[in-house]
């Protein structure tokens, strides 16, 4: 037998697979077992374990929040994630997330860190401006998506650590050198949710997850090198003056519990918080970006909205004056800019399809039953596009939908409006990446007209757990200042 001859007949018995498949579920579904009896989902089960997808917002709010403690994170997703994530926010259930989420949303409700992520976040964006404007000068367009990466990971960095990172001009190696193995880590962890054989090559050592291992290293290393420089200086000036990142406040934390608060703790909250910040940030701006291109007249009410609200936007030719003018009580009064990126996350939301775990059997508000083990999904991504939900305009981007006649910010239930989750475990991290996306976004569209370089070029999602642009967002940048 040739090798062609092989080959066909791999290709044929696959096929072949693939249609009884198709045609068990046509007959189950058919023969009307799934058609308005509650103990058959329209989508039902894999191979290995059993999953079902909602878009009810009824269903939702019961997962999330009336049944919180009985729906939680799997061992399955767990086990995945571990290695980079180690006991993080993100990987724990039970009192070892409770604890942590008091620690970390009592954190980021204090004055000084927004005030401290506020300064940061100016000091990259108008960093960002510079770079753009030499760019628009040479007439040239670029990956504005690529930029905003790096622009996210210095900014959590600045804020995190109190470090300057410097990805944005790549001046600084080992800051390259972390975002390189930071991004590969990613998605490599992603990987494992396609590929079930990913723990015996983690046992081999081999292929995908040794570069993991390696990056991860990487990672590990930087990390705990910043924590013990971080503990020496807090340890040798030990100043009663409050230092402002979120390790240093961590750190001072740990003075009071030394035992629980360890170094490894400390690695997992902030690469959590990494993590959480980084991608899901610069993609929504992107994505922001791209409806601003689509839909030139948003771009123009939002330049219009900054030249209302911050002084010396109409002649904003001194970027870092520009930047300084703006502050968290002007970006409150910012209904329309507030209601653009909501629109955005409604159409893009960051994590497109999310879940939990049931603990024990449960009935959903729908009448669905659920049985111990299930997943129960909600897919954020398919809702913000359902006209029963949304209305008939569903699919359109339209900042309006948000404001009542006056123009003021009207919001939505959480658990309808689900791009940052909700109940218990709703994003910590919301408030702080809307003053992140507001900021740039004011910079941005203040100094800019921004159009895509290429109207052909189709602009879609790759497939993978955050909503990541496929090949990036290609612009052009026109300044709207001479100077
Ligand atoms: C537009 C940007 C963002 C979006 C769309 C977003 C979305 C989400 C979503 C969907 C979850 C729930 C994940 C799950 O548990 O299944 C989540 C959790 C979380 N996010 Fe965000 N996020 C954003 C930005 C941020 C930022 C900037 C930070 C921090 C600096 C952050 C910190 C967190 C943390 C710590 C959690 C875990 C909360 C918990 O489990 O109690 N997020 N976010
Ligand atoms: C895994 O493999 C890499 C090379 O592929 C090697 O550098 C590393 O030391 C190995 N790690 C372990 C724990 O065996």
């Amino acid at each position: 037998m040739d090798i062609f001859s092989a080959i066909f007949i791999f290709f044929a018995c696959a096929l072949l697979g693939i249609l009884l498949a198709v045609l068990g579920l046509i007959v189950k579904i058919y023969s009307g077992k799934s058609i308005g009896n509650p103990n058959y989902p329209p989508v039902d089960g894999t191979v290995f374990h059993h999953e079902c997808y909602t878009t009810d917002v009824r269903n939702i709010e019961h997962i999330l929040k009336t049944k919180f403690d009985k729906y939680v994170k799997g061992e399955y997703m767990m086990d995945i994630i571990r290695d980079l994530f180690g006991e993080g926010i993100f990987a724990v259930n039970g009192g070892k997330w409770r604890q942590q989420r008091k620690l970390a949303s009592h954190e980021f409700s204090t004055r000084v860190l927004r005030d401290f992520s506020c300064a940061a976040f100016r000091r990259s964006a108008a960093k960002l401006a510079r770079i753009v404007l030499e760019i628009s000068k040479a007439k040239q367009s670029f990956d504005i998506h690529d930029m905003l990466m790096r622009y996210t990971l210095d900014s959590i960095f600045k804020v995190g650590f109190a470090v300057d990172l410097n990805c944005l001009e790549g001046t600084n190696k080992e800051g390259v050198e972390f975002m390189k193995a930071f991004d590969e880590a990613n998605a490599l962890v992603y990987w494992r949710f396609v590929d079930p054989s990913w723990k015996l090559k983690r046992a081999l050592n081999i292929t995908s997850e040794s570069v993991l291992r390696w990056n991860i290293k990487v990672i590990d290393e930087f990390v705990h090198g910043l924590i013990k420089k971080k503990r020496r200086q807090l340890f040798k000036y030990h100043t009663t003056d409050m230092k402002e990142d979120i390790l240093s406040r961590f750190l001072q934390e740990s003075e009071k519990d030394p035992d629980q608060i360890t170094d490894q703790y400390l690695r997992d909250i902030i690469l959590n918080f990494m993590i959480a910040g980084k991608d899901s940030t610069a993609n929504t701006i992107s994505w922001f970006i791209y409806m601003l291109c689509k839909n030139p007249l948003v771009q123009e009410k939002i330049h219009q909205e900054v030249e209302e609200f911050i002084n010396g936007a109409k002649n904003a030719i001194d970027i870092n004056e520009f930047v300084e003018q703006i502050t968290d009580e002007k970006l409150e009064k910012m209904h329309y800019l507030h209601a653009s990126l909501t629109e955005t996350l409604r159409l893009y939301p960051g994590v497109p399809v999310d879940g939990r775990t049931a603990l024990e059997d449960d009935v959903l508000p729908d009448g669905y039953k659920v049985k111990k083990g299930d997943d129960v999904y909600y897919l954020a991504y398919a809702m913000g596009r359902m006209p029963y939900l949304w209305g008939d305009d569903a699919e359109d981007f339209s900042p309006e939908r948000w404001l009542d006649h006056s123009g003021v910010f009207q919001p939505e239930s959480p658990f309808k409006f689900i791009a940052f989750h909700a109940g218990p475990r709703i994003c910590l991290g919301k408030d702080f990446a809307y003053r992140q996306m507001k900021i740039v976004s004011i910079v941005l569209v203040q100094l800019f007209r921004i159009a895509l370089a290429d109207e052909n070029r189709r602009v879609t999602y790759r497939t993978m757990l955050t909503l990541h642009l496929d090949g990036g967002l290609h612009v052009c940048a026109l300044p709207r200042f001479q100077g």
